[in-house]
């Protein structure tokens, strides 16, 4: 008699914030591959699921809960059809804050693994499998204090140093661009921020490990990839010699990799924009004209109060320096309305300066007060009203102003990373060097290069280009030499 074939293990990650939990839900499934695991895109099918959360904003943190009883009920279902056990893990950044307090709130969770922690997750797998079921909510809880299943240590160097590389297969299936860690953690303790207490304090990979993992995502064929870290720029990882690296030079370094096409680094501090890092904008055609500088506010008393540690003037003449290593580069920030103190004048010099600036991107938020940081126990709390109307203002700004960057960018010929099929027979999408969805019709063939592409119309959240070909291509050269 033959023995039925053992049915691999499901796995489904669902990843809510950032990009680096985009990177970090990746590494969890490489390590799990290796004990089994293939993805799935479902929770109901599979046997083991994973919510890689956020816990930057209440908001962001509170729908870890919901999803956590939503599983809770689809497990039960399962158990009272008899089908198949399901392992329920929380990772991430609420992991981390509130490791225990999850076991004491839902019960049924298995494992609990904060950022650090990652190379645990397949013993703490193995030993959620082999743990009795049927206990009572009760009983679990109270195990669940002292059996092992809340895996929140602080120990980042090993984490990177232990998780296994992703196969050639598994990065094939991510696509031609990647993520790739060479920071963690954030020593800046911005006033509003829960991330120097999730992420713990900034680490650095070593240079040579950065480059091996570069290395290996563009033998497989990844064309673009982003340096992350919580404080990107703050790099300053160890080369051979044992000598610290910063940003700048690991960009260069990373350049040299043949076949690699496109770099980009997200998040960076205006504090750690240094010299070096703003020379390899001016140098490096690899490096793209996009850069996420995050000032969250535009009136000097309340960058204080956040302890953001630059003025208004700080961050204007910081970007006039970076346009004149690279004009044309394209300004993405975040901006927080509504932090305790805020005046209507104070956020009128927020308005200000987003007109002043011009950003390409902009991301928007109402401050949302987090346990443990400075930033909630101030007084002048600004009502929620308040905050819904600032926020309004000023997300229709920086909307208008995405739009007409992308208006700008019509009549230009932009190299694009064509990246997959459009949504329509016929189509392409692709990336801009400033990060832009683009569509256009063209052949499959060319999903993997990256080619001229004309615009001719932009839209609310993309643009439209057009296939250059190789005679428009002379001719627009030839215009350009006669104008030199
Ligand atoms: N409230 C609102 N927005 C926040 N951010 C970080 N912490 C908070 C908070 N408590 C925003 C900042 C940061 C981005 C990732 O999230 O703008 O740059
Ligand atoms: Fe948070 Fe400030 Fe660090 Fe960014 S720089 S991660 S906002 S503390």
């Amino acid at each position: 008699m033959t023995e039925p074939t053992p049915q691999p293990k499901k796995l489904f990650i669902k990843t809510y914030g950032c990009q680096m939990n985009v990177y970090d839900s990746d590494r969890m499934a490489d390590a799990l591959a290796a004990e089994g695991y293939v993805a799935t895109a479902s929770a109901e099918d599979a046997d083991l699921v994973l919510l890689n959360t956020c816990h930057i904003r209440e908001k962001a943190s509170e729908k870890v809960f919901s999803e956590l009883g939503r599983l809770n009920a689809l497990r039960a279902e399962r158990a009272a059809a008899g089908s198949r056990e399901m392992l329920i893990g929380v990772a991430g950044c609420v992991a981390q804050a509130e490791g225990e307090e999850i076991v004491r709130r839902v019960p049924g969770v298995d494992l609990v693994v904060g950022p650090q922690s990652y190379h645990h997750l397949p013993e703490l797998v193995e030993k959620a499998a082999g743990r009795p079921r049927n206990l009572t909510a009760r009983e679990t809880a109270e195990r669940a204090a002292r059996d092992g299943r809340v895996a929140t240590d602080f120990a980042l160097a090993e984490k990177f140093a232990r998780l296994p590389l992703p196969s050639r297969e598994a990065t094939r299936a991510r696509g031609l661009t990647a993520f790739l860690t060479v920071q963690e953690g954030c020593d800046k303790f911005c006033s509003f921020c829960v991330v120097p207490y999730t992420r713990g304090a900034e680490v650095s990979r070593p240079v040579a490990d950065v480059l091996r993992e570069a290395q290996a995502l563009v033998e497989a064929g990844v064309l673009e990839l982003t340096l992350l870290g919580q404080n990107v720029n703050a790099y300053h990882g160890l080369d051979a010699a044992g000598r610290p690296v910063g940003l700048g030079e690991l960009l260069r370094r990373l350049a040299e990799i043949p076949g690699l096409a496109r770099l980009r680094y997200t998040t960076s501090h205006p504090r750690d924009m240094d010299d070096g890092l703003i020379e390899a904008h001016r140098d490096l055609d690899k490096l793209m004209p996009y850069l996420h500088l995050p000032v969250q506010s535009g009136s000097d008393r309340i960058l204080k109060a956040m302890n953001r540690r630059h003025t208004r003037a700080d961050y204007l003449r910081l970007i006039e320096r970076i346009k004149l290593a690279r004009p044309d580069i394209a300004m993405s920030g975040d901006f927080i309305v509504g932090f305790p103190g805020e005046t209507d004048a104070d956020f009128e010099q927020t308005f200000a300066l987003v007109r002043e600036v011009g950003y390409a991107s902009a991301f928007t938020f109402k401050y949302s007060p987090r346990p443990g940081t400075p930033g909630a126990d101030l007084p002048d709390q600004v009502p929620e009203e308040k905050k819904a109307e600032r926020l309004e203002r000023l997300l229709e700004l920086t909307t208008e102003q995405m739009r007409a960057f992308g208006r700008a960018c019509v009549g230009r010929t932009l190299d694009v990373l064509l990246e997959k099929k459009g949504r329509l027979a016929g189509q392409l999408g692709g990336r801009s060097p400033y990060l832009q969805a683009v569509h256009l019709d063209a052949p499959e063939s060319l999903i993997g290069t990256i080619q001229p592409i004309e615009i001719v119309a932009a839209g609310n959240n993309s643009i439209q280009g057009k296939i250059v070909t190789d005679s428009e291509r002379k001719a627009a050269s030839l215009v350009e030499s006669s104008a030199a």
